[in-house]
Protein backbone atom coordinates (compact mmCIF):
# COMPACT_ATOMS: atom_id res chain seq x y z
CA UNK A 1 0.00 0.00 0.00
CA UNK A 2 1.09 3.45 -1.07
CA UNK A 3 2.16 6.04 2.54
CA UNK A 4 0.21 9.46 0.65
CA UNK A 5 1.89 11.12 2.83
CA UNK A 6 4.83 10.05 1.40
CA UNK A 7 3.89 10.74 -2.10
CA UNK A 8 5.59 13.87 -3.88
CA UNK A 9 2.92 16.34 -4.00
CA UNK A 10 2.52 18.14 -7.66
CA UNK A 11 -0.31 20.48 -6.14
CA UNK A 12 -4.06 19.29 -6.61
CA UNK A 13 -5.00 19.69 -9.86
CA UNK A 14 -8.15 18.07 -12.31
CA UNK A 15 -7.93 18.30 -15.92
CA UNK A 16 -11.04 18.12 -18.15
CA UNK A 17 -11.50 17.86 -21.61
CA UNK A 18 -14.74 19.16 -23.75
CA UNK A 19 -15.29 18.92 -27.58
CA UNK A 20 -16.13 21.19 -30.47
CA UNK A 21 -19.49 20.69 -31.97
CA UNK A 22 -20.94 20.90 -35.73
CA UNK A 23 -25.00 21.22 -36.03
CA UNK A 24 -25.59 18.49 -39.06
CA UNK A 25 -28.90 20.54 -39.07
CA UNK A 26 -29.69 24.02 -37.65
CA UNK A 27 -33.51 25.15 -38.28
CA UNK A 28 -34.37 28.38 -36.73
CA UNK A 29 -37.72 30.08 -35.99
CA UNK A 30 -38.51 33.49 -35.81
CA UNK A 31 -37.64 35.50 -32.83
CA UNK A 32 -39.13 35.30 -29.74
CA UNK A 33 -40.30 37.69 -27.01
CA UNK A 34 -37.03 37.21 -24.96
CA UNK A 35 -34.93 37.67 -27.72
CA UNK A 36 -33.76 33.95 -28.31
CA UNK A 37 -34.74 31.78 -31.49
CA UNK A 38 -36.50 28.64 -30.97
CA UNK A 39 -34.32 26.27 -32.69
CA UNK A 40 -34.26 22.78 -33.91
CA UNK A 41 -31.03 21.48 -34.01
CA UNK A 42 -29.10 18.19 -34.52
CA UNK A 43 -25.67 18.60 -33.25
CA UNK A 44 -22.63 16.09 -33.07
CA UNK A 45 -19.36 15.90 -30.88
CA UNK A 46 -16.35 16.56 -33.06
CA UNK A 47 -12.73 15.25 -31.95
CA UNK A 48 -11.46 19.26 -31.68
CA UNK A 49 -10.95 20.00 -28.29
CA UNK A 50 -10.77 22.32 -25.24
CA UNK A 51 -8.41 21.40 -22.09
CA UNK A 52 -9.13 22.55 -18.84
CA UNK A 53 -6.73 22.19 -15.61
CA UNK A 54 -8.18 23.33 -12.64
CA UNK A 55 -5.60 23.86 -9.56
CA UNK A 56 -5.43 25.73 -6.27
CA UNK A 57 -5.68 29.65 -6.08
CA UNK A 58 -6.64 32.16 -3.12
CA UNK A 59 -9.20 33.44 -5.78
CA UNK A 60 -11.16 32.81 -9.30
CA UNK A 61 -8.66 33.36 -12.04
CA UNK A 62 -8.15 32.31 -15.49
CA UNK A 63 -5.36 31.88 -18.09
CA UNK A 64 -5.70 31.00 -22.16
CA UNK A 65 -3.34 29.08 -23.82
CA UNK A 66 -3.76 28.01 -27.66
CA UNK A 67 -3.32 29.22 -30.97
CA UNK A 68 -6.16 31.72 -30.59
CA UNK A 69 -5.44 32.50 -27.07
CA UNK A 70 -5.05 36.61 -27.91
CA UNK A 71 -8.85 36.91 -28.35
CA UNK A 72 -10.24 34.83 -25.47
CA UNK A 73 -10.98 37.65 -22.49
CA UNK A 74 -9.87 36.78 -19.22
CA UNK A 75 -11.62 38.97 -17.16
CA UNK A 76 -15.50 38.06 -15.62
CA UNK A 77 -16.91 37.75 -18.93
CA UNK A 78 -14.76 34.52 -19.51
CA UNK A 79 -17.32 31.49 -19.72
CA UNK A 80 -14.79 29.40 -17.86
CA UNK A 81 -15.18 31.85 -14.92
CA UNK A 82 -18.58 32.36 -15.31
CA UNK A 83 -19.33 28.38 -15.21
CA UNK A 84 -17.32 28.03 -11.64
CA UNK A 85 -19.07 31.81 -10.28
CA UNK A 86 -22.12 30.01 -11.08
CA UNK A 87 -20.93 26.38 -9.29
CA UNK A 88 -19.56 28.14 -6.55
CA UNK A 89 -23.09 30.33 -5.60
CA UNK A 90 -25.21 27.37 -6.09
CA UNK A 91 -23.50 24.93 -3.89
CA UNK A 92 -22.42 28.17 -1.28
CA UNK A 93 -18.74 27.43 -2.07
CA UNK A 94 -16.42 29.80 -0.72
CA UNK A 95 -12.62 29.35 -2.47
CA UNK A 96 -11.12 29.37 -5.28
CA UNK A 97 -9.70 28.29 -8.21
CA UNK A 98 -6.98 28.81 -11.16
CA UNK A 99 -8.66 27.48 -14.27
CA UNK A 100 -6.28 27.20 -17.47
CA UNK A 101 -8.07 27.19 -20.30
CA UNK A 102 -5.99 25.12 -23.35
CA UNK A 103 -8.07 26.45 -26.72
CA UNK A 104 -8.08 23.78 -29.66
CA UNK A 105 -11.27 24.99 -31.17
CA UNK A 106 -11.18 28.21 -33.40
CA UNK A 107 -12.58 31.53 -30.96
CA UNK A 108 -15.96 32.83 -32.66
CA UNK A 109 -16.33 30.37 -34.83
CA UNK A 110 -19.51 28.46 -34.85
CA UNK A 111 -18.52 25.76 -33.19
CA UNK A 112 -18.92 26.61 -29.37
CA UNK A 113 -15.70 26.77 -27.94
CA UNK A 114 -16.79 29.09 -25.66
CA UNK A 115 -19.54 26.68 -24.48
CA UNK A 116 -17.29 23.91 -24.34
CA UNK A 117 -14.82 26.07 -21.84
CA UNK A 118 -18.19 26.55 -19.58
CA UNK A 119 -18.88 23.01 -19.74
CA UNK A 120 -15.32 21.82 -18.63
CA UNK A 121 -15.06 24.23 -15.86
CA UNK A 122 -18.03 22.92 -14.30
CA UNK A 123 -16.91 19.56 -14.93
CA UNK A 124 -13.46 20.23 -13.45
CA UNK A 125 -14.76 22.46 -10.40
CA UNK A 126 -17.32 20.03 -9.43
CA UNK A 127 -14.06 17.66 -8.89
CA UNK A 128 -12.27 20.01 -7.73
CA UNK A 129 -14.47 21.41 -4.95
CA UNK A 130 -16.05 18.14 -4.89
CA UNK A 131 -19.35 19.37 -4.65
CA UNK A 132 -20.60 16.63 -6.36
CA UNK A 133 -24.15 18.01 -8.51
CA UNK A 134 -25.97 15.34 -10.37
CA UNK A 135 -26.13 15.12 -14.34
CA UNK A 136 -29.20 17.24 -14.00
CA UNK A 137 -28.24 19.68 -11.99
CA UNK A 138 -25.18 20.40 -14.26
CA UNK A 139 -27.29 20.60 -16.81
CA UNK A 140 -29.34 23.25 -15.14
CA UNK A 141 -26.45 25.71 -14.45
CA UNK A 142 -25.09 24.47 -18.31
CA UNK A 143 -27.92 26.05 -19.35
CA UNK A 144 -27.99 29.21 -17.74
CA UNK A 145 -24.15 29.92 -18.97
CA UNK A 146 -25.23 29.50 -22.90
CA UNK A 147 -27.90 27.36 -25.08
CA UNK A 148 -25.03 25.25 -26.44
CA UNK A 149 -23.12 24.19 -22.67
CA UNK A 150 -25.52 21.68 -22.20
CA UNK A 151 -24.58 20.06 -25.44
CA UNK A 152 -21.08 20.33 -24.36
CA UNK A 153 -21.61 18.36 -21.08
CA UNK A 154 -23.11 15.49 -23.15
CA UNK A 155 -21.83 15.23 -26.03
CA UNK A 156 -22.53 12.53 -28.73
CA UNK A 157 -25.11 13.00 -30.54
CA UNK A 158 -28.44 14.83 -29.66
CA UNK A 159 -31.43 16.76 -31.28
CA UNK A 160 -31.81 20.08 -29.62
CA UNK A 161 -35.11 22.00 -28.99
CA UNK A 162 -36.22 25.33 -27.27
CA UNK A 163 -32.86 27.58 -27.70
CA UNK A 164 -30.63 24.60 -28.11
CA UNK A 165 -30.39 23.38 -24.14
CA UNK A 166 -33.64 20.85 -24.53
CA UNK A 167 -31.52 17.71 -25.36
CA UNK A 168 -32.80 14.26 -26.35
CA UNK A 169 -29.48 11.37 -27.36
CA UNK A 170 -29.75 10.93 -31.05
CA UNK A 171 -28.50 7.03 -32.21
CA UNK A 172 -25.54 7.65 -34.69
CA UNK A 173 -23.59 4.22 -36.27
CA UNK A 174 -19.78 4.90 -37.44
CA UNK A 175 -17.55 7.65 -37.23
CA UNK A 176 -18.01 10.79 -39.19
CA UNK A 177 -14.90 12.61 -40.82
CA UNK A 178 -14.68 16.13 -41.02
CA UNK A 179 -12.32 18.83 -42.71
CA UNK A 180 -12.93 22.59 -41.36
CA UNK A 181 -11.61 25.89 -43.11
CA UNK A 182 -11.16 28.41 -40.06
CA UNK A 183 -11.21 32.19 -40.05
CA UNK A 184 -8.89 34.65 -38.36
CA UNK A 185 -11.76 36.97 -38.00
CA UNK A 186 -14.63 35.22 -36.19
CA UNK A 187 -18.72 36.05 -35.65
CA UNK A 188 -20.55 36.90 -32.66
CA UNK A 189 -23.36 34.96 -32.78
CA UNK A 190 -25.73 37.63 -31.73
CA UNK A 191 -24.50 39.38 -34.84
CA UNK A 192 -25.65 36.76 -37.22
CA UNK A 193 -29.14 36.03 -35.72
CA UNK A 194 -30.08 39.66 -36.45
CA UNK A 195 -28.52 39.29 -40.01
CA UNK A 196 -30.81 35.92 -39.98
CA UNK A 197 -33.88 38.65 -38.91
CA UNK A 198 -33.14 41.15 -41.25
CA UNK A 199 -33.32 38.87 -44.08
CA UNK A 200 -36.17 38.35 -42.81
CA UNK A 201 -35.90 34.17 -42.59
CA UNK A 202 -37.86 32.50 -39.65
CA UNK A 203 -40.57 34.05 -40.49
CA UNK A 204 -42.43 30.92 -41.13
CA UNK A 205 -43.10 28.51 -37.74
CA UNK A 206 -40.62 26.16 -37.33
CA UNK A 207 -40.58 23.02 -39.15
CA UNK A 208 -38.94 20.26 -36.07
CA UNK A 209 -40.29 17.41 -38.41
CA UNK A 210 -37.80 18.25 -40.64
CA UNK A 211 -34.77 15.70 -39.83
CA UNK A 212 -35.99 12.59 -40.01
CA UNK A 213 -34.35 11.87 -42.83
CA UNK A 214 -30.91 12.62 -41.12
CA UNK A 215 -31.40 11.26 -38.07
CA UNK A 216 -32.20 7.93 -40.33
CA UNK A 217 -28.63 8.83 -42.22
CA UNK A 218 -26.90 8.61 -38.59
CA UNK A 219 -28.67 5.62 -37.46
CA UNK A 220 -27.61 3.57 -40.29
CA UNK A 221 -24.18 5.15 -40.30
CA UNK A 222 -24.82 6.23 -44.31
CA UNK A 223 -22.44 9.56 -44.62
CA UNK A 224 -22.57 10.39 -48.14
CA UNK A 225 -26.85 10.55 -47.17
CA UNK A 226 -25.80 12.68 -44.11
CA UNK A 227 -23.51 14.81 -46.54
CA UNK A 228 -26.83 15.68 -48.93
CA UNK A 229 -28.50 16.80 -45.89
CA UNK A 230 -26.49 19.16 -43.91
CA UNK A 231 -28.33 22.18 -43.34
CA UNK A 232 -27.80 25.55 -41.44
CA UNK A 233 -30.49 28.17 -41.59
CA UNK A 234 -27.78 30.92 -40.14
CA UNK A 235 -25.81 30.04 -43.29
CA UNK A 236 -27.03 32.76 -45.78
CA UNK A 237 -26.60 35.44 -42.98
CA UNK A 238 -23.21 34.30 -42.16
CA UNK A 239 -22.41 34.26 -46.33
CA UNK A 240 -23.73 38.40 -45.82
CA UNK A 241 -21.00 38.71 -43.05
CA UNK A 242 -18.48 37.13 -44.75
CA UNK A 243 -19.39 36.75 -48.52
CA UNK A 244 -15.79 35.03 -48.93
CA UNK A 245 -17.19 31.90 -47.63
CA UNK A 246 -18.70 30.94 -50.63
CA UNK A 247 -15.50 30.33 -52.33
CA UNK A 248 -14.67 28.27 -49.08
CA UNK A 249 -17.73 26.03 -49.29
CA UNK A 250 -17.17 25.47 -53.07
CA UNK A 251 -13.35 24.85 -52.89
CA UNK A 252 -14.65 21.53 -49.98
CA UNK A 253 -16.95 20.81 -52.44
CA UNK A 254 -15.12 20.44 -55.67
CA UNK A 255 -12.92 18.59 -53.73
CA UNK A 256 -15.24 15.78 -53.47
CA UNK A 257 -16.52 16.51 -50.00
CA UNK A 258 -20.15 14.65 -48.89
CA UNK A 259 -21.39 17.86 -48.09
CA UNK A 260 -20.63 21.63 -47.05
CA UNK A 261 -22.03 23.69 -44.26
CA UNK A 262 -21.45 26.79 -41.96
CA UNK A 263 -21.01 25.68 -39.18
CA UNK A 264 -23.99 27.18 -36.31
CA UNK A 265 -23.36 31.08 -36.60
CA UNK A 266 -20.00 30.46 -38.65
CA UNK A 267 -17.47 31.72 -39.67
CA UNK A 268 -15.92 27.99 -40.05
CA UNK A 269 -16.50 25.73 -42.91
CA UNK A 270 -17.56 21.75 -41.87
CA UNK A 271 -16.70 19.58 -44.91
CA UNK A 272 -18.16 15.93 -44.22
CA UNK A 273 -15.31 13.46 -45.72
CA UNK A 274 -15.64 9.94 -47.13
CA UNK A 275 -12.75 8.68 -45.13
CA UNK A 276 -9.64 10.43 -42.65
CA UNK A 277 -7.63 10.52 -45.53
CA UNK A 278 -10.19 12.22 -47.66
CA UNK A 279 -10.74 15.21 -44.90
CA UNK A 280 -6.83 15.95 -45.05
CA UNK A 281 -7.38 16.29 -48.74
CA UNK A 282 -10.12 18.52 -48.55
CA UNK A 283 -7.80 20.66 -45.65
CA UNK A 284 -5.15 21.20 -48.31
CA UNK A 285 -7.81 21.95 -50.87
CA UNK A 286 -8.57 24.83 -48.38
CA UNK A 287 -5.10 25.60 -47.47
CA UNK A 288 -4.01 25.67 -51.38
CA UNK A 289 -7.05 27.60 -52.48
CA UNK A 290 -6.31 30.43 -49.69
CA UNK A 291 -10.08 30.50 -48.72
CA UNK A 292 -9.01 29.83 -44.97
CA UNK A 293 -7.08 30.82 -42.47
CA UNK A 294 -6.07 28.11 -40.90
CA UNK A 295 -7.71 24.14 -41.03
CA UNK A 296 -8.39 21.10 -38.65
CA UNK A 297 -9.52 17.77 -39.46
CA UNK A 298 -11.36 15.82 -36.68
CA UNK A 299 -14.24 12.91 -36.49
CA UNK A 300 -17.23 12.32 -34.58
CA UNK A 301 -19.42 12.03 -32.59
CA UNK A 302 -16.93 12.23 -29.33
CA UNK A 303 -18.19 11.97 -25.60
CA UNK A 304 -19.07 15.18 -23.63
CA UNK A 305 -16.90 16.67 -21.29
CA UNK A 306 -15.05 14.77 -18.81
CA UNK A 307 -12.23 14.39 -16.70
CA UNK A 308 -9.10 12.72 -18.06
CA UNK A 309 -6.10 10.81 -17.22
CA UNK A 310 -3.56 12.22 -15.12
CA UNK A 311 -5.80 13.90 -13.08
CA UNK A 312 -5.07 14.18 -9.25
CA UNK A 313 -8.16 14.23 -6.90
CA UNK A 314 -7.82 14.05 -3.70
O1 LIG B 1 -27.23 31.30 -25.32
P1 LIG B 1 -26.03 32.06 -25.76
O2 LIG B 1 -25.53 33.02 -24.70
O3 LIG B 1 -24.94 31.21 -26.31
O4 LIG B 1 -26.53 32.96 -26.98
C1 LIG B 1 -25.79 34.04 -27.47
C2 LIG B 1 -26.71 34.94 -28.28
O5 LIG B 1 -27.12 34.26 -29.47
C3 LIG B 1 -28.01 35.33 -27.60
O6 LIG B 1 -27.84 36.48 -26.80
C4 LIG B 1 -28.92 35.59 -28.78
O7 LIG B 1 -28.66 36.86 -29.36
C5 LIG B 1 -28.46 34.57 -29.79
N1 LIG B 1 -29.27 33.33 -29.74
C6 LIG B 1 -30.56 33.35 -30.25
N2 LIG B 1 -31.31 32.20 -30.22
C7 LIG B 1 -30.81 31.06 -29.71
C8 LIG B 1 -29.50 31.01 -29.19
C9 LIG B 1 -28.75 32.17 -29.22
O8 LIG B 1 -31.03 34.38 -30.74
N3 LIG B 1 -31.56 29.96 -29.69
Amino acid sequence: MTDLRLAPRTGREVRVRAPGKVNLSLRVGPRRPDGYHPLATVFQAVSVYEDVVASASADLRVTVSGPQADRVPTDASNLALRAARALAARTGIDEGVHLHLHKGVPVAGGMAGGSADAAAALIACDAFWGTALSREELHEVASELGSDVPFLLMGQTAVGSGRGDLLTAALSRGEYHWAFGVRDEGLATPAVFEEFDRLAAGREALDAGGDVALLQALRAGDAPALGALLHNDLQDAALELVPDLVETLAVAEDAGALGVVVSGSGPTVAALARSRQHALVIAAAMTAAGVADAVLTASGPVPGARVVAGSDVL
